[in-house]
């Protein structure tokens, strides 16, 4: 990093299918472009061409827990050397839509996979990389499905049965109590202007140094 070279920043949107992230991150992108920053907007399982490949066949084929945890490890191992890792390199402000809490909150929790395991892929893929903060939607199962249904043709994860996002959830709250200083919850209920309110007061308190 240069000295005129703006320090990084990598934001992360984690919650169940139908919280309501996706639908801020251009806001919070916007954010970032009016203080002179660039910006990566991104998104897991995907975000290199590999990557994306391998994000349509765990939406869309059945396979066993193992295999799932391993397609989204790779693909994040090739977005991370091709996209992430780069850009924070350059000083950019990196926005991806779900990162490796995702994958503790669903294959570890929803599905009930080691997360030894995933300790130990986590390690292999990214060292010791973990977001600067952690914009978490949090919003009760029963609530998220009603958002979800009718939407369009769900697929492997948001057909899944209630009991399943209420142990995602958990999974929301183990990561976040595992990691307090970048994870910040936001109340995934009310209106979507409501729930704005609430990111606009969580940025305007980011405190960034811009001379570092
Ligand atoms: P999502 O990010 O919600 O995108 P969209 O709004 O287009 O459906 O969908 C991605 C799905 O992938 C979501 O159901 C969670 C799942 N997922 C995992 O199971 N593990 C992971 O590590 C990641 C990144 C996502």
């Amino acid at each position: 990093m240069t000295d005129q070279q703006l320090p990084s920043y990598f934001l992360t949107f984690e919650g169940i299918d139908g919280a309501g992230k996706s639908s801020h991150i251009g806001a919070v992108r916007d954010h970032f472009v009016a203080q002179g920053r660039s910006v990566v907007v991104t998104r897991e399982p995907g975000g290199t061409p590999l990557a994306e490949a391998l994000r349509h066949l765990v939406l869309h084929d059945s396979m066993d827990p193992l295999t799932e945890a391993l397609l989204v490890f790779a693909a994040r191992r090739d977005h991370l050397l091709h996209v992430i890792t780069p850009a924070l390199a350059r000083g950019d402000v990196v926005i991806c839509d779900r990162f490796t809490d995702s994958t503790f909150a669903y294959q570890g929790f929803g599905r009930e996979f080691p997360l030894a395991v995933l300790e130990q892929l986590e390690q292999w893929v990214q060292a010791d990389l973990q977001p600067d903060l952690t914009l978490w939607f949090d919003l009760r199962p029963e609530i998220a499905s009603v958002r979800l249904a009718g939407a369009r043709q769900p697929d492997r994860f948001e057909s899944e049965q209630l009991a399943f996002f209420g142990r995602v959830r958990a999974g929301y709250v183990a990561r976040s109590q595992k990691y307090p200083a970048r994870f910040v919850r936001i109340d995934g209920e009310g209106e979507k202007h409501e729930i704005w309110q609430r990111i606009d007061t969580v940025l305007a308190h980011l405190a960034i140094d811009h001379h570092t």
